[in-house]
């Protein structure tokens, strides 16, 4: 094998196209021979057929049909949410357009840690970061991984406003990522306050902020992991405002209602927030990651300010090249903004309102067949995308296993959650192409699925 050739440069687009359809074949191959959600199997089938298409990780001698033989192993035994009945979890079917930028993204290989490695990136990436915060009524937006970055982040700038004693608030509810950001920077054990209806109690929230000595950061949820329930944002905020504390919103599910003007009104009073999470890789359609964390005070940025000579020195600073080392408490750093900026500009605000209203609606249809039904239980009406539901007589120890039997038999991807004491099945449904038929079928699965489980 001679000097592999590169992606980028002059000669990029020619040694690329034919490895492109070798992927394209791949995928092609890998996903019909899978032919359903998920493989079938479980763990040690999977492995097994992994451990055999990648054979010796490193030989001494390259293997020039490795693309092919991994590309087709991993469509092979990936969980694809673009398949209607792989719907477990916040895990989006990506756009197709969306990832065709994010192509661009890796052969291009901008880092956006000095100027002088994304002259272009960096100057979309500002432009894109402030629509976006605008969306949400703040000012900035700094580009993360994805929710739990965007918390850990919103953690940070609020200990770095009020010091290390700041106490982290938070629902039952909320992600999880939130008491780890806590542990994380050091901070004491945060507040739990209850929700018992699944959504953050203002009640309660107004006598923890009375009882436990502050200064708090709390954190409300819009579009809560496991039910997709959105917490009464402008009571938390008034709450909030009448204690001096700061508002974090952790909306990464939730915030992309905000391109439906059906939908948008649910999340009145994120405004209010100091900080919000937004994830575009969830209710945004992208290829993970595509986190944002947006700031309305911009003067709560400055806690990251850092230099290092060789990336941001301040005579270059003082010159006009854009410190970037700033943005972010990474260093090299991808320009996942490239996809977005795309995706926003392809399908606008009518567009991905549409594909917003789509997977709503097919939520509100599932919740209706599931109502309808003797032998299920709904949980509550859908707020977002997600329904919780459960065979009505069975234990929770069933309901564990039939959501596992499906998943080893390949036949379809559901998450759990446990609300009001009980373990129900969730559907997250991502995926604007789906059918009512699909969920007609998914419900008539998880059925015969526990007929298998049910004692006789
Ligand atoms: C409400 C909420 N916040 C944060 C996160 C974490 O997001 P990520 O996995 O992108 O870090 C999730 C993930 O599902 C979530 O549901």
């Amino acid at each position: 094998m001679g000097m592999p050739p590169l992606a980028s440069g002059p000669h990029g687009p020619d040694a690329l196209r034919p490895l492109l359809d070798t992927v394209l074949d791949a995928l092609r191959t890998g996903t019909a021979a899978r032919g359903g959600p998920l493989p079938a199997g479980g763990p040690d089938a999977v492995a097994a057929r992994i451990a055999d298409a990648a054979g010796e990780i490193l030989p001494h001698r390259g293997d020039p049909e490795a693309l092919r033989t991994l590309v087709t192993a991993l469509a092979e035994g990936a969980a694809d949410p673009a398949l209607p009945l792989c719907a477990a979890h916040l895990h989006a079917p990506p756009l197709a357009v969306a990832a065709a930028a994010d192509l661009a993204a890796s052969i291009l290989n901008p880092s956006l840690d000095s100027w002088d490695q994304a002259p272009a990136a960096s100057a979309l990436e500002a432009l894109v970061t402030r629509a976006l915060a605008h969306e949400t009524g703040a000012t900035d937006a700094l580009v993360t991984t994805g929710g739990t970055e965007s918390n850990q982040l919103a953690v940070l700038l609020a200990r770095e406003t009020h010091g290390a004693g700041l106490r982290l608030v938070h629902g039952a509810n909320a992600h999880h990522s939130l008491p780890r950001a806590a542990w994380l920077l050091g901070l004491p054990e945060p507040v739990v306050v209850p929700a018992p209806a699944g959504t953050l109690d203002p009640a309660a929230l107004d006598e923890a902020l009375t009882q436990v000595p502050g200064p708090h950061l709390v954190a409300a949820t819009a579009g809560t992991t496991d039910a997709g329930l959105i917490d009464p944002l402008p009571e938390i905020a008034d709450r909030c405002t009448a204690h001096d504390a700061r508002l974090h919103i952790d909306a990464a599910y939730g915030a992309g209602l905000l391109f439906s003007d059906r939908h948008r009104p649910k999340l009145a009073g994120l405004q209010a927030a100091h900080t919000v999470a937004l994830d575009l890789h969830k209710l945004g359609w992208q290829p993970i990651p595509a986190g944002l964390l947006t700031v309305t005070d911009t003067d709560d940025l400055a806690a990251l300010h850092h230099r290092a000579d060789y990336l941001n020195p301040d005579d270059d600073t003082d010159a006009g090249l854009p410190d970037l080392l700033a943005r972010s408490p990474r260093t090299s750093r991808r320009p996942d903004i490239l996809k977005t900026a795309v995706t926003l500009k392809t399908l606008g605000r009518a567009g991905l309102g549409a594909l917003v209203d789509a997977v709503c609606t097919l939520a509100q249809d599932f919740a209706g067949l599931v109502e309808a039904h003797p032998d299920f239980d709904l949980h509550t009406p859908p707020t977002t995308s997600t329904v919780l539901f459960r065979p009505t007589h069975a234990t929770d120890a069933t309901v564990a296993a039939v959501r596992r039997t499906l998943l080893t038999t390949g036949h379809a991807v559901l998450g759990r959650a446990r609300a009001d004491g009980r373990l129900w099945l969730k559907t997250t449904l991502l995926n604007p192409h789906t059918h009512p038929d699909d969920l007609a079928e998914l419900l008539t699965l998880v059925q015969s699925s526990l007929e298998g489980h049910t004692p006789r």
